[in-house]
């Protein structure tokens, strides 16, 4: 079942500077928020960066960019998304002036991939606040955010316009409602955040993200700046009336954000759940018109699906992407217990051209699993990842399908393109990449790279514009 991908489609893969680059502390980089979380997104947060926390040094992508750029140019990327560590820009967030040498290393990073024709595609901000920020203002809870994002965007937008078309605002910019410290930099802890300041925080999120489309084309008028949300369709449960309607209340939930990011307005449903939960956003003039700075694509993110119900005997949680939800009985889960669901990529795509009329483009999808290195028969390490190739050629095959269905979509990103310290739980032993990288999780190994089953398979597919699937 061959499909056809359109000329120019986008072909490549994702990282995130704080799952890769490592060198916290070189050349003038202050802590983010991440520097403090050896445990990931759920575990507890020190004092101080701790040894164990394996993205101090990463996969030292920091040291190592230009031969990783190298080998995703012979697997022939056409894009590569990474984000910028916001900072190494601003190591305070709210420093009068920018810090020379951060600027650089990304100048550096986006003329390696340029010397190669691999297009940046740049995460803005990619759950690294600044830890100053988090810690002295509360993160996005605080209006003041929105002054030093703009602050912030403004200088890289000033000093990257000629060499950055594509540009994300927030990663999965709906997960402050289940991490409100990687995703908003919110240091108050998530029991007592109080559902008033949690909206408050994510309105100025949305004003941040729209002021800076504003910016983007004022300063580049060719660049494109597009939304990002963590795209979990949710399916009822069974066809109870009930469930049906929870799954739409459920997804509503997160796509409200890209509502906003979109249309320029709030949805009307919000007014209800506003309502009933005693939010009052609080507006300052000006806000609205903001606000109708609206978004070039959508991006998403998407691992899995979920069920919704409203039976409190059958919520057996699954345990998920940020987002946990309702196992599905008729699928099955990865290694971490995601669920594999590459029909739900079609459906997803569908359901946001339906609603939207954008361009869209998937920045994340992938497999998290544990690889075994070996020796081939001409001596070379290697990994034999026959289920990655299977997931993502699943996957692909419904992006296939979503675009004879029309839906235009721009490109695709897979994951951890190269291995990196995972998101959730900060493991290096969960594995994404087409490039094995040698380190684990107790602090041991080379830093080599390797290439995997998975890296010529997936230069086939780019070379072959998607005909290769099978
Ligand atoms: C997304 C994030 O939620 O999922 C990434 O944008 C993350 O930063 C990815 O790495 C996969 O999650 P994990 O926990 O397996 O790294």
């Amino acid at each position: 079942m061959s499909k056809t991908f359109p000329k120019g489609f986008l072909w490549g893969g994702a990282v995130a500077a704080n799952q890769c680059e490592g060198g916290y502390n070189e050349d003038g980089k202050g802590l983010s928020t991440q520097d403090i979380a050896p445990k990931g997104i759920f575990g507890p947060l020190t004092k101080e960066p701790t040894k164990d926390n394996m993205k101090l040094i990463g996969i030292d992508f920091y040291h190592r960019y230009k031969e990783d750029v190298k080998l995703f140019s012979e697997m022939g990327f056409k894009t590569f998304r990474t984000s910028i560590a916001w900072s190494r820009i601003f190591p305070n967030g709210d420093d009068k002036a920018p810090n020379e040498k951060g600027l650089q290393f990304y100048d550096d990073l986006f003329d390696e991939c340029r010397k190669y024709g691999i297009e940046p595609l740049v995460t803005i901000s990619h759950y690294e606040t600044p830890l100053a920020l988090s810690k002295n203002y509360d993160g996005w809870v605080n209006r003041k955010l929105i002054g030093f994002f703009e602050n912030y965007v403004r200088t890289i937008f000033a000093r990257y316009k000629d060499k950055v078309k594509y540009w994300l605002t927030f990663n999965e910019i709906n997960s402050v409602l289940h991490q409100p410290y990687m995703s908003g930099g919110i240091f108050t802890d998530k029991e007592k955040l109080t559902k008033q300041d949690l909206y408050q925080a994510i309105h100025h999120e949305l004003v941040a993200s729209a002021l800076a489309v504003k910016i983007g084309h004022e300063i580049m008028p060719k660049a494109q700046v597009g939304c990002m949300i963590l795209g979990v369709p949710n399916y009822p449960l069974t066809p109870n009336p009930s469930d049906v309607l929870e799954a739409m209340k459920q997804d509503r939930e997160n796509l409200y954000f890209a509502d906003v990011q979109v249309r320029g307005v709030y949805p009307k449903y919000m007014d209800r759940y506003f309502k009933s939960n005693n939010v009052k956003i609080h507006m300052e003039p000006g806000d609205e018109a903001i606000l109708k700075n609206t978004v070039d694509f959508v991006s998403f993110s998407y691992y899995m699906s979920s069920c919704a119900t409203v039976d409190p005997e059958k919520k057996q949680a699954s345990t998920g992407n940020i987002i946990s939800g309702v196992a599905n009985p008729y699928l099955q889960a990865s290694e971490w217990g995601w669920q594999i669901d590459p029909q739900g990529l079609r459906y997803i795509l569908n359901l946001l051209y339906d609603r939207y009329q954008k361009p869209l483009f998937i920045v994340e999808n992938g497999l998290g699993a544990v690889d075994k290195l070996v020796v081939d028969e001409n001596g070379n390490k290697t990994v034999i990842d026959d289920y990655r190739i299977k997931y993502l050629n699943d996957h692909l095959l419904q992006v296939g399908e979503a675009i004879e269905d029309g839906v235009e979509v721009m490109g695709y990103t897979t994951w951890g393109c190269i291995d990196l310290v995972s998101a959730s739980t900060a493991e290096l032993r969960k594995r994404y990449g087409f490039i094995y990288v040698d380190r684990n999780d107790d602090g041991t190994g080379t830093l080599n790279r390797y290439k995997k089953k998975s890296f010529n398979w997936y230069k086939e597919v780019i070379a072959s514009n998607g005909k290769n699937l099978i």
